[in-house]
């Protein structure tokens, strides 16, 4: 999951290149570099560490100038990030570079075979292997650059999106895909290449999503031919008009991505439901519902795949699917599911849970399940991505842009979602009786404003992260509902602050994370006034004769828990069904405040990657 940049035209290329790498930092930043031809030689810049210390050697260096240039900012796979294995990569003739995001299964044995043949290798990467692969196809069939990356991607077992140059050629860049997304901007007298979009948004709105599968040669001049990698089809090229905006990419006033992302949930939910939950008609518009609605009544059981924060949004979709339509609901990792030989039959119904579209392991399971002929519905946030493609049918959740790479509003946005469909489906299994659904829609179409109320909890929340912002561990506690939350709470907590947290169902507590509570422990409850409060203040009474802290969310008004906790923080009154899309945004606050305080990188924690699409 790294992100690649290309261009080919009149402007200066490294500019591009370079500001292109900084939009697609959020898909890994462990090295980068790029790769310019300037008429006479092939200049590659390269270094370990993020695009800004790529932009420093690349002022020292002053290889700027050139029409035509691919870059790279990588989140390794093969090889640990250093200079030596950070990409471009080139071939030994010097003549070829290459930019890759994916993982080449069987380079070792191709490797090897090179090296029979004399070739000598600088890097430990699967990358370097492919682009001299593809040199010494061209050196022995003297096919067009196109047709040698076509023939050597035959060879490959893997994933891949790829940009090529030969220097030989330099008006010609050609790319391919499988399994790893790639877009081409199309502009006048010049293309871009992109991971996705951001790259080229402010020179052009015009673009063609490679599919799996596909080879494109891109010519300054001509027009791009793209064909099949396997059976040498041509295919028709398919140009969108792209409607996102710059602007919604950027910062926006905010000191992180993150914060603004979590200040956007009111209006990414109102985004989400626009057109779809009509309250005045009593009605929920869902396309991709109604069109296969047969599938869905008729299920045996929803099984629910996706990992990390959108498997969690999956949790709480199994409570509110199963209390309104009574169909089961099983809720899978995907990389657990992929591998265990799950039992599927096509009276499943299948809903993919990814706010890129490019989640690996869940791409993973979709296969498995369409060939086990079930029905797979997605819910993904990046339009066009390859979940939402792959998918026989599906809904976006409209969050716009999430760039922070602790997913805040693709959480909330997908729970909205995910509720609408239950809802749809109650009314039309008759679980659920029209008073319900009414009261429930009337409810969700105010979650915006109740959000907005909930944000101003935002100074509490960091003044809370200050006392305990030292902490080792921290534990998150929640029942029925907002179990899912407490897991997604600990999950904030410890991808950006690097704070040791669990989640745990309240009850579970006493079964053995109750050995670890002690002065110096903060736990974070959610005990809101619904489902089982009672319960919850006394799991609360056995934290504080523990003389754990106790930080409890709760509802605005409360009395019982305000005089057991050492800290309160207030959600409006709502319905238990809808609690999580309130009580998340106090937990998304405190981990983006303790983080900060910590001097984190919260919109780049270590090691991670907003899109992981390897295994
Ligand atoms: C956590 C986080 C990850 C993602 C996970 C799935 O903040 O962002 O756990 O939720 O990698 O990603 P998607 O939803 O893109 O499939």
């Amino acid at each position: 999951m790294c992100g690649i940049v290309g261009y080919i035209g009149h402007r200066d290329a490294s500019s591009i290149v370079l500001e292109g790498l900084k939009k697609l930092e959020y898909r890994g930043y462990d090295s980068a570099g790029l790769a310019l031809y300037d008429g006479q030689k092939l200049n590659v810049t390269k270094t370990k560490g993020k695009v800004a210390t790529l932009e420093n050697k690349l002022l020292t260096t002053g290889n700027t100038n050139s029409s035509i240039g691919i870059g790279h900012t990588r989140w390794a796979t093969h090889g640990e990030p250093n200079d030596k294995n950070s990409h471009p990569h080139y071939s030994n003739s010097g003549e070829l570079v290459i930019i890759h995001n994916g993982i080449i299964e069987n380079y070792d044995s191709i490797r090897k075979e090179l090296i029979k043949r004399g070739y000598k290798f600088k890097s430990d990467t699967d990358t370097e292997v492919l682009i001299n692969l593809i040199e010494e196809i061209q050196n022995k069939t003297q096919l067009k650059l196109g047709e040698a990356v076509q023939l050597a991607l035959k060879e490959i077992v893997g994933a891949y999106a790829i940009a090529v140059f030969d220097i030989k050629k330099p008006n010609e860049l050609v790319v391919a895909k499988l399994g790893s997304p790639l877009a081409v901007g199309i502009g006048k007298n010049e293309y871009f290449i992109g991971s996705d979009a951001s790259p080229f948004l402010e020179f052009t709105n015009r673009a063609i999503y490679l599919e799996d599968g596909q080879v494109a040669a891109i010519r300054l001049n001509k027009p791009i031919k793209i064909w099949e990698i396997d059976n040498n089809k041509p295919t028709p090229v398919v140009v969108q008009e792209l409607k996102m905006s710059l602007e919604a990419t950027e910062k926006g006033g905010y000191d992180h991505f993150m914060l603004k992302e979590i200040y956007e949930q009111p209006s990414a939910i109102r985004d989400t439901y626009r057109g779809r939950l009509l309250t005045d008609e009593k009605i929920i518009k869902m396309a991709g519902i109604e069109d296969n609605i047969e599938k869905f009544i008729n299920a045996d059981r929803i099984i629910i795949v996706a990992c990390g924060t959108s498997w969690h949004a999956g949790l709480v979709a199994e409570y509110i699917l199963e209390d309104l339509t009574r169909t089961p609901v099983e809720v899978e990792y995907a990389s657990e599911f992929r591998y265990r030989n799950p039992i599927i039959t096509s009276q499943d119904v299948i809903i993919a849970i990814s706010q890129s579209g490019e989640t690996a392991d869940t791409l993973a399971a979709i296969k498995i399940a369409k060939e086990n002929s079930a029905f797979v519905f997605g819910v993904c946030n990046v339009v066009g991505s390859t979940i939402a493609r792959e998918t026989h049918a599906g809904a976006y959740t409209h969050a716009g842009p999430e760039i922070g790479v602790a997913s805040t509003k693709a959480f909330t946005t997908q729970i909205t979602v995910l509720t609408l469909i239950a809802l749809k489906l109650g009314l039309a299994k008759k679980t659920i009786n029209n008073k319900t659904f009414e009261e429930l829609i009337t409810e969700l179409n105010q979650i915006p404003e109740k959000l907005e109320e909930t944000l101003n909890c935002n100074k509490i929340a960091m003044d809370i992260a200050k006392v305990y912002k030292n902490s080792q561990n921290c534990l998150f506690l929640g029942r029925g509902y907002n179990f899912p939350v407490a897991l997604e709470g600990a999950l904030k907590l410890k991808e950006i602050s690097y704070i040791h947290a669990e989640g745990y169902p309240a009850a579970e507590m006493k079964h053995g994370p109750i050995a670890l509570i002690d002065e110096n422990m903060p736990i974070i409850v959610v005990a809101i006034n619904k489902g089982h409060y009672e319960k919850t203040v006394s799991n609360i009474q056995e934290i504080k004769a523990r003389k754990g802290k106790v930080i409890a969310v709760v509802t605005k008004g409360d009395v019982t828990v305000k005089e057991l906790a050492n800290h309160v923080i207030e959600i409006p009154e709502t319905l238990e069904t809808l609690s999580p899309l309130l009580t998340t945004i106090p937990l998304q606050l405190f981990s983006y405040h303790t983080a900060v305080l910590l001097n984190k990188n919260v919109d780049q924690p270590r090691n991670l990657a907003k899109s992981v699409t390897v295994e």
